[in-house]
């Protein structure tokens, strides 16, 4: 595995893999990596025939009271989990080989990031967006993979690149869990161990979500009442920031789940701020079959 740190060699090594005719797959992360991004790398293993990966806390994503200077970090772990998934490069650079100190341009995006996270995180999708543009047009991926967990940066990422023609093909692959439904992250870590039993209930809600809609519930006020009824149970208590209905699509709120509907939520559990999503309901615009919820599927969706 080539461990690169720097913009120009990271292009070198990229031309390299096109110029022996190979199609690039990339998993951009921040590090701290789990099983979840370990399936990011197999379905970029599975899709093309080079695969790089990139690790880079991102300040520009991370609000002036967010835990950019405590997000958890573990190279020695990381690069062991890297190689063990047969990672061809690893891109790791500092900060100030990404951003010049007098930088001016961003990338922001006014519709699918204005609710859910967007809402409550302001700047945070601007951020997102803008590095995996640099990070793109650097690494010249065929091929990006995305964790549904984070499904409106996913969607906003395949929108980013509909709308900016960038060659990339974004794939949005299943949230990998915890046995008790918990969706893997790299924030679990803040949480203690009363804490990380409390966190089941977001899957939990989810659960019961397409429960209700399985057995015929249409009305989103109703099955978000229960899924908040279901998160406020038990202790210690948690905080929830958000539990919403939105069309898969647009990211707008729906009043009834008449076509995919991603389910969504952050929570605060002690010190870790949490969210999770399922899709449910309906067919999906490529005209496959609803998603089972627990494991959403969307695996390989590309915008229009
Ligand atoms: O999901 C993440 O880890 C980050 O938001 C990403 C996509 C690597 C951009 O910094």
């Amino acid at each position: 595995m080539k461990i690169v740190g720097t913009v120009a060699a990271m292009r070198g090594v990229s031309a390299g893999a096109r110029r022996d005719g190979k199609r690039i797959g990339f998993v951009p992360t921040m590090g701290a990596l789990h099983a979840g991004h370990c399936s990011l790398l197999r379905i970029a293993r599975q899709a093309a025939d080079f695969v790089a990966a990139s690790i880079f806390v991102n300040p520009a994503q991370f609000g002036p009271d967010e835990d950019y200077t405590r997000y958890p970090s573990d190279a020695a772990r990381d690069l062991a989990l890297c190689r063990g998934e047969g990672v061809d490069c690893l891109f790791m650079p500092a900060v100030a080989e990404m951003y010049a100190p007098d930088r001016s341009v961003a990338v922001e995006e006014t519709a699918l990031s204005a609710g859910l996270c967007g809402a409550f995180r302001p700047g945070h999708f601007r951020g997102v967006l803008t590095v995996v543009a640099k990070l793109f047009n650097i690494v010249q991926p065929d091929v990006a993979v995305f964790g549904q967990k984070d499904a409106q940066q996913a969607r906003l990422v395949q929108r980013m690149v509909r709308d900016l023609d960038f060659p990339v093909r974004v794939v949005i692959a299943p949230t990998v869990r915890e046995p008790d439904g918990l969706a893997m992250s790299s924030r679990n870590a803040y949480l203690g161990p009363a804490e990380r039993k409390r966190a089941a209930c977001l899957s939990r809600s989810l659960r019961l979500a397409a429960k209700l809609h399985a057995a015929g519930e249409r009305d989103t006020a109703a099955i978000l009442g229960r899924m908040r009824e279901s998160i406020a149970k038990g202790e210690p208590p948690v905080t929830i920031e958000y539990v919403a209905a939105v069309d898969w699509e647009t990211l707008a709120p729906v009043a009834r789940v008449e076509r995919p509907t991603l389910f969504a939520l952050a929570v605060r559990v002690g010190p870790a701020r949490l969210i999770d999503n399922a899709l449910v309901g309906g067919v999906t615009p490529e005209g496959r079959p609803p998603c089972r919820p627990t494991i959403p599927c969307h695996g390989d969706t590309t915008e229009d």
